[in-house]
C-alpha cells in the first residue's frame, strides 16, 4: 500500500523526488530568497479569504508545506526562509524529512488516521508496542510509565489532575468514599478539596482555564478569564554572563526557594494545601529565563520534604533542543521528577509519571482520543533518525557555536544586545525593549531569516534538530545584516 498514489501528479513528483542527503532532503535550498514583503500579497489575500469564516488575528503568513524542505520554509508567495522558529519549536526534523515522508505510507499510520481510535477504551492491538518503541525508549531516567494526550496543555491539565487525585488518595488512605462522591456534586468539601498548585512568575503552561491559573507570561493570555486563587513564586532572574554574576545569581536561587517554602507552609497552615509544583526547566514563552541545577535540586527537595508532587513541564524543552534529550538531564537529580510533561518535538502530547501516581479508577483521566497513534508511528521514525544521525550531539555542538556567535554580536552592539544565553540550540538574547525586538524580527524576516520572539524584549532560537553548522553560518550572517540595518 502506497499513500503517495493518492496525491495529485505534481505533488506526487515533489515528494517522490525527496532524496536523502546527510539526513535532510536534497531539495533543501542553500540560502533564503525573499522577493515580496512578508506577509506577501498572496498571504494577505488568503487571510482576507479566511477571516469571515475563522479566527485570523495571530496568522503571520500562509505556508506552502509541499515546497518546504529541511530548515527552509516556503511561504504562499514563494519566499524561501531559513526557519529557526520551526512551528514554535515543534518540528523535530524540519520540513518533509525524507524518512518521515516515507513513513507516511506505513499501514499503521494510514489506518490510525482513517480509523482513529478512542484510545482510553479501544486501543489498537499494536498500541502497547508503539508506546514501548516510541515513548518508553526515551523515557526520562527512572520513569517507566507514560500517558499520551493531545497537546501540551492537555498533558499539563491531566498531570495536575493526577497530582490532585494522588494527594487526596494518600490523605484518605484509599479511593473516594460515599461522602466524597456526594459532596463533589455540589462542589463542597471533602469531595471538592481546597487544593492548589504552585507555579512561577513568567511561567507558561497553556491557555486552558486551569492552565491560565499557572501561566503568567503575558497579560494577553489571561485578561478577562477568571483565575483560581493559587500561589505564585518568583523564578530566578539571572545576570549574564553567568560566571561574572555568581553572587547575584546564587542569591536569586536562595530567595526564590525560600519563597516557595514559605508559600507552601502558609497554605498548609490555612488548610488549603499545595498538592503540586509545576515548573519549566527554561521559562520559554515568558522570555527564556534559565535556572540552575542547584535551584531545581532545591525545589525537588522541598517537594519531597513537604509531600508535594514535583512536575517538570518539558513541552518546549523536551526532545533534544537543549543538547540532551530532556532539559532536566542537565540537573543530575538523584531521583527523577514525579512527572514530566511533553508535546511539541515529541509529536504527541503526554506525560511520564512515577508508579505511585498511577490512577486506578477508570474515566478519571480520560477523553475520547487521549492522543493519536499516528503520531507515535511518526515519533518512532523520528527517534530512529535522531539516534542514527547523532542529532542530539550535533545540536549540542552547533548550539555552542550559536551562543559564541551571539556573544560576538553582543560585543559589536553592546548598547543594543544583551544577555546571550542558552543550552544546545535553545538560545536567546535580549533587546532594549519590545519595539526594538519586533523591529529586529521584521528585519530578519526581510533578510530571509524566520526567528521568534519571547517575553518582553527577547529573541529566541528554536531550530529543528537538523540545524547544522552551514545553517548556523547563514543564520549569523543574516542576523548581522538585520542588525546593521536597524542599529
Ligand atoms: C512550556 C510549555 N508548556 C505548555 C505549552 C502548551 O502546549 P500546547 O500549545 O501544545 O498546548 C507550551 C506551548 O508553548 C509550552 O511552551
Ligand atoms: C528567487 O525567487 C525569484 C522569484 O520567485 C526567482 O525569480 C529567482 O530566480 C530566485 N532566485 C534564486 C537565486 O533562487
Ligand atoms: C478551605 O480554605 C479556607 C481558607 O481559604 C478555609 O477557611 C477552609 O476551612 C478550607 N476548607 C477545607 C475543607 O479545608
Amino acid at each position: 500500500m502506497n499513500s503517495l498514489r493518492l496525491l495529485t501528479p505534481s505533488r506526487k513528483i515533489a515528494l517522490l523526488n525527496l532524496r536523502c542527503m546527510s539526513g535532510v532532503a536534497a531539495n533543501e535550498p542553500s540560502q533564503p530568497n525573499v522577493s515580496t514583503s512578508i506577509p506577501g500579497p498572496k498571504s494577505k489575500a488568503l487571510k482576507e479569504k479566511m477571516d469571515p469564516i475563522h479566527q485570523t488575528p495571530s496568522v503571520r503568513m500562509f505556508v506552502d508545506y509541499e515546497k518546504s524542505f529541511g530548515n527552509y520554509l516556503v511561504d504562499a508567495d514563494g519566499n524561501q526562509l531559513l526557519d529557526v522558529y520551526m512551528q514554535i519549536s515543534s518540528l523535530p526534523l524540519g520540513y518533509n524529512h525524507p524518512d518521515l515522508v516515507k513513513c507516511a505510507s506505513d499501514p499503521r499510520l494510514i489506518t490510525s488516521i482513517v480509523s482513529r481510535p478512542a484510545l482510553g477504551s479501544f486501543p489498537r492491538h499494536d498500541f502497547p508496542d508503539m508506546i514501548q518503541k516510541a515513548l518508553i525508549s526515551v523515557a526520562p531516567k527512572g520513569l517507566k510509565s507514560v500517558q499520551t494526550m493531545l497537546c501540551g496543555t492537555s498533558a499539563n491539565e491531566n498531570a495536575l489532575k493526577t497530582a490532585f487525585i494522588y494527594y487526596q488518595t494518600k490523605k484518605r488512605g484509599g479511593p473516594p468514599r460515599p461522602q466524597d462522591l456526594e459532596s463533589c456534586m455540589t462542589q463542597n468539601p471533602p469531595g471538592t478539596p481546597n487544593l492548589s498548585v504552585l507555579s512561577f512568575n513568567g511561567a507558561f503552561h497553556g491557555r486552558s482555564l486551569a492552565m491560565l491559573s499557572v501561566t503568567r507570561s503575558k497579560p494577553v493570555h489571561k485578561v478577562d478569564i477568571p483565575a483560581l486563587d493559587w500561589p505564585i513564586a518568583n523564578y530566578p532572574r539571572y545576570m549574564y554572563p553567568l560566571e561574572k554574576h555568581e553572587a547575584h545569581n546564587q542569591k536569586q536561587d536562595e530567595q526564590c526557594l525560600a519563597e516557595v517554602r514559605r508559600l507552601i507552609e502558609t497554605r498548609k497552615k490555612e488548610q488549603r494545601d499545595v498538592a503540586a509544583v509545576i515548573v519549566e526547566p527554561i521559562q520559554s514563552e515568558g522570555g527564556d529565563h534559565h535556572a540552575s541545577p542547584k535551584f531545581f535540586k532545591g525545589l525537588q527537595s522541598i517537594c519531597k520534604e513537604l509531600g508535594i508532587v514535583f512536575i517538570v513541564d518539558e513541552v518546549q524543552t523536551g526532545g533534544g533542543p537543549s543538547g540532551s534529550f530532556w532539559a532536566h538531564d542537565h540537573w543530575n537529580l538523584e531521583s527523577p521528577p514525579d512527572m514530566v510533561t511533553f508535546s511539541k518535538k515529541m509529536i504527541t502530547g503526554g506525560y511520564y509519571f512515577k508508579e505511585e501516581l498511577r490512577v486506578n479508577e477508570p474515566y478519571r483521566i480520560y477523553n475520547t482520543w487521549m492522543g493519536d497513534p499516528s503520531k507515535l508511528v511518526v515519533l518512532e521514525k523520528a527517534l530512529e533518525v535522531i539516534k542514527r544521525d547523532g542529532l542530539i550531539q550535533s545540536t549540542k555542538k552547533v548550539g555552542d557555536n550559536l551562543l559564541a556567535g551571539l556573544r560576538k554580536l553582543e560585543d559589536v552592539y553592546p548598547q543594543q544586545i544583551s544577555n546571550s544565553r542558552g543550552v544546545g540550540t535553545f538560545c536567546a538574547f535580549d533587546l532594549r525593549d519590545a519595539k526594538t525586538r519586533d523591529q529586529l524580527i521584521d528585519a530578519c524576516l526581510s533578510e530571509g531569516l524566520h526567528i521568534g520572539g519571547c517575553g518582553d524584549a527577547s529573541i529566541r532560537f528554536r531550530p529543528a534538530l537538523v540545524f547544522t553548522q552551514k545553517h548556523l553560518d547563514v543564520t549569523l550572517d543574516l542576523l548581522a545584516k538585520a542588525c546593521k540595518k536597524i542599529f
